[in-house]
């Protein structure tokens, strides 16, 4: 049950039909005094918009008669407003609902949606109304992936290292359900071998194959990605037209011994997160880098005790490796908060990972 609390005597106010914002999810509506106003209208469509509670001023003892002056109404927008951006599903119109923020209804294309982290995002999505496109590599697991998500996940062959394919993916995608509004890019793989290695220096194919899958593959999938999506109609108040999420890891800053080509290849995807967000200002599209440390995925499963435990070792709080659905939860945070924009934001229970 929500107790209905005024916030301070300083807050009270009126006009004629006008509103405030008492606590989160109230909003204190004090009627009767003539026409309503703008303020109270744009009041009550927030309110709608956050399901908020509508509670008449007397309800908490207000009293109403008291006139606002313009800086005083003034104050009381920018109120509505930072209450609005706090609970974020709540832009100022009835036309904003379909803010890409808002991922109900929205098509977001996951590579590697098949397994761990990326499957993990696919299932936020489902859960809040939207729609994902698997791409992976693994057409089996990709197709189960997509039936256990249900009617409004559709599986694809793609293999990122392969531009013809990305691109067919991408098509289908389009076609199928008609926009992209997101792009989360977590097919990728690990590889671990030293620059000078038993047999001399490291095979230049094996470099190559890690940059290939991690970084190209990241690229040529977000830019065809955000093709499309530059064509939507621009939408909310800050006409977004779409939402990319790459992933990186912590070894773009902290890589190991033996990481060269997996730290090269995370270090690029981190690296081009700013030029990307900036070339893409003027579509409407934001995107943002996610560098996860060491997370419990198929990826991980197969590392032996004596490479997870000095790993788990350097895990500061809490003491254990990540769930793919803390993954999942920074990917929704990014798709809904429209001021997350060019960063790399590090998920790793504050690791700092050691040469081994
Ligand atoms: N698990 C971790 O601890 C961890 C830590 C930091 C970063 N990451 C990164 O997160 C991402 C996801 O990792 P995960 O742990 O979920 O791995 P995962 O192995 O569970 O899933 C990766 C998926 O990518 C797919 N894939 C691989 N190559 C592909 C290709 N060429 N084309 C299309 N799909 C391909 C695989 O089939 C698989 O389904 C990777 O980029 C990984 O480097 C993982």
């Amino acid at each position: 049950m929500v107790r209905i609390k005024p916030l301070g005597e300083g807050r009270k106010f009126c006009g004629h039909t006008t509103a405030r914002m008492v606590y989160p999810r109230i909003a204190v509506i004090n009627a009767g005094l003539g026409e309503p106003s703008d303020l109270s209208r744009y009041a009550v469509a927030c309110a709608e918009h956050t399901q908020m509670f509508l509670v008449p001023a007397n309800a908490v003892g207000a009293p109403v008669q008291q006139c606002l002056s313009l800086p005083r109404l003034e104050k009381i927008r920018k109120e509505l407003r930072f209450w609005q951006i706090l609970y974020n599903r709540a832009p100022s119109s009835r036309e904003n609902r379909n803010a890409t923020l808002n991922i109900e209804n929205k098509v977001v294309v996951i590579t590697g949606g098949a397994s761990g982290l990326g499957l993990a995002t696919a299932q936020m999505v489902i859960e809040r109304g939207g729609k994902v496109a698997i791409f992976d590599l693994n057409e089996d697991l990709a197709r189960q992936a997509a039936e256990n998500l249900g009617s409004n996940a559709r599986a694809y062959t793609v293999n990122v290292t392969d531009d013809a394919s990305v691109q067919a993916g991408v098509d289908g995608a389009a076609d199928d359900f008609g926009a992209i509004h997101g792009n989360v890019n977590c097919a990728g793989i690990g590889a671990a071998a030293r620059t000078v290695g038993r047999e001399g220096a490291l095979d230049i194919a094996k470099f190559n194959f890690v940059i290939q899958v991690n970084l190209i593959g990241t690229f040529s999938t977000l830019s065809k990605c955000a093709a499309v999506m530059a064509k939507n109609e621009p939408i909310g108040d800050d006409q977004e037209r779409g939402v990319i999420i790459n992933t990186a890891s912590v070894a773009a800053f902290d890589g190991q011994i033996g990481q060269a080509a997996y730290s090269a290849s995370k270090a690029g995807v981190a690296g081009m997160t700013l030029p990307i967000a900036r070339d893409l200002a003027r579509n409407g599209i934001r995107i943002c880098t996610i560098a996860p440390g060491i997370f419990e995925t198929p990826m991980m499963a197969g590392a032996p005790d004596r490479v997870r435990d000095p790993l788990i070792e350097m895990v500061q709080f809490p003491h254990r490796l990540g769930n793919a659905v803390e993954f999942a939860l920074l990917s929704q945070q990014i798709m809904e908060n429209p001021y997350l924009n060019g960063e790399t934001i590090r998920l790793d229970g504050g690791i700092r990972m050691q040469p081994k």
